[in-house]
């Protein structure tokens, strides 16, 4: 069965064309509005709305075109129905519908923060159940128990900013792109050490799986501000602030996740979300290798793609599929995932 995923939950407009019996991407494409939101130093909701509404069909036009596949032989289509930003959602969600209308095949919605987990099951064959899973992305912070599919328990969580709103808001701080991820691991790849800063790592050595990010970013803040008043930062006090940052969040991530897998006698854990992207934090828990079986996507498929919503698609196709409305969850916990 080939299923079209579509993603449409933030500022990614992402299509994929999945055919799950032959465990084969027929095509994916990404077209990332970074660039546009990078103006206001975020995510701007009803830019990226307009975004998807004019990228999506020139997308699949061009995608099936290039492929010998034709609309008819689509036999599903999987959107993120939440969580996300409202019209982004009501976006992906009309055009779901309207084209399982057209075509007449079953319209599936998909958990964006399922569809991320589940994506590190892509290319594992081996990740049985139970399992601890860290969810890292912009919106989200999480450390949940897997026990069976669609039993998901968060038993950890961020207090205040997720993880990667707080490399985000660092980014910014030191005027770095947006998104601030991606730009916070490079410069930290080009910190030569020469000043030797030192932030909190907030809630570390709490008894309890949760996480606190703001009150790092507040040092940054602080510390921004206060060298600030001497002279502009120079470009290795820039890389040296973003690698005692990135260290910060991610000695936190790592010590709450082998935390939650001791507590929960799991040996599986499964990294997933854009912050899983980071090499840094991947290289922290692979230093964890016999004590944990550790799983991840392969690096493009951590962000926001269209694979990993068919991809999730067809993990529920084969389970029951009903007829959906277009309705649309912005705040969906993943607890409550049918
Ligand atoms: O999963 P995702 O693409 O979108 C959401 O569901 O939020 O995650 C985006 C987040 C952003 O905050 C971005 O800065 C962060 O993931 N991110 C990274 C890296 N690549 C993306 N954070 C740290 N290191 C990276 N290499
Ligand atoms: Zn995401």
């Amino acid at each position: 069965m080939k299923i079209l995923g579509i993603e449409t939950s933030c500022d990614e407009t992402g299509i994929a064309l999945y055919d799950g019996k032959a465990n084969q991407i027929i095509f994916e494409a990404l077209y990332s509005q970074a660039e546009e939101h990078d103006l206001y130093g975020g995510v701007v909701p009803e830019l990226a709305a307009r975004d998807h509404i004019n990228r999506l069909l020139p997308l699949l036009k061009n995608k099936m075109k290039e492929s010998s596949v034709t609309m008819n032989e689509i036999g599903a289509i999987a959107f993120t129905n939440g969580p996300g930003l409202r019209g982004p959602l009501m976006v992906g969600a009309g055009f779901a519908n309207s084209l399982s209308y057209a075509l007449d095949i079953p319209v599936i919605p998909i958990h964006h923060m399922e569809a991320h987990l589940i994506m590190a099951k892509y290319d594992a064959d081996d990740l049985s159940y139970p399992f601890i899973s860290l969810l890292v992305s912009g919106g989200h912070t999480l450390i949940v128990k897997v026990s069976s599919p669609n039993a998901y328990k968060v038993i950890g969580q961020t207090k205040d900013d997720a993880v990667g709103e707080a490399f985000d808001k660092t980014a910014k701080l030191l005027n770095l792109g947006y998104p601030g991820g991606p730009e916070i691991e490079k410069r930290a790849l080009l910190s030569e050490g020469k000043n030797d800063f030192s932030f909190p790592r907030p809630m570390i050595d709490s008894k309890d799986l949760n996480f606190s990010f703001s009150g790092l970013k507040t040092s940054v803040l602080y510390k921004v501000k206060d060298l600030s008043k001497k002279e502009d930062l120079s470009e290795d006090t820039v890389n040296d602030i973003a690698f005692e940052f990135q260290n910060a969040a991610i000695d936190c991530l790592v010590k709450k996740s082998l935390k939650a897998c001791k507590i929960e006698r799991s040996q599986s854990l499964v990294l997933s979300g854009g912050v899983a992207a980071n090499k840094h934090l991947r290289e922290e828990l692979e230093k964890h290798k016999g004590a944990i079986n550790l799983y991840y996507p392969d690096q493009k498929h951590c962000t926001d793609n269209g694979l990993m919503i068919a991809f999730a698609g067809f993990q529920k196709i084969t389970e029951q599929t009903k007829d959906f409305g277009i309705d649309v969850a912005p705040r969906w916990s993943l607890e409550n995932v049918q």
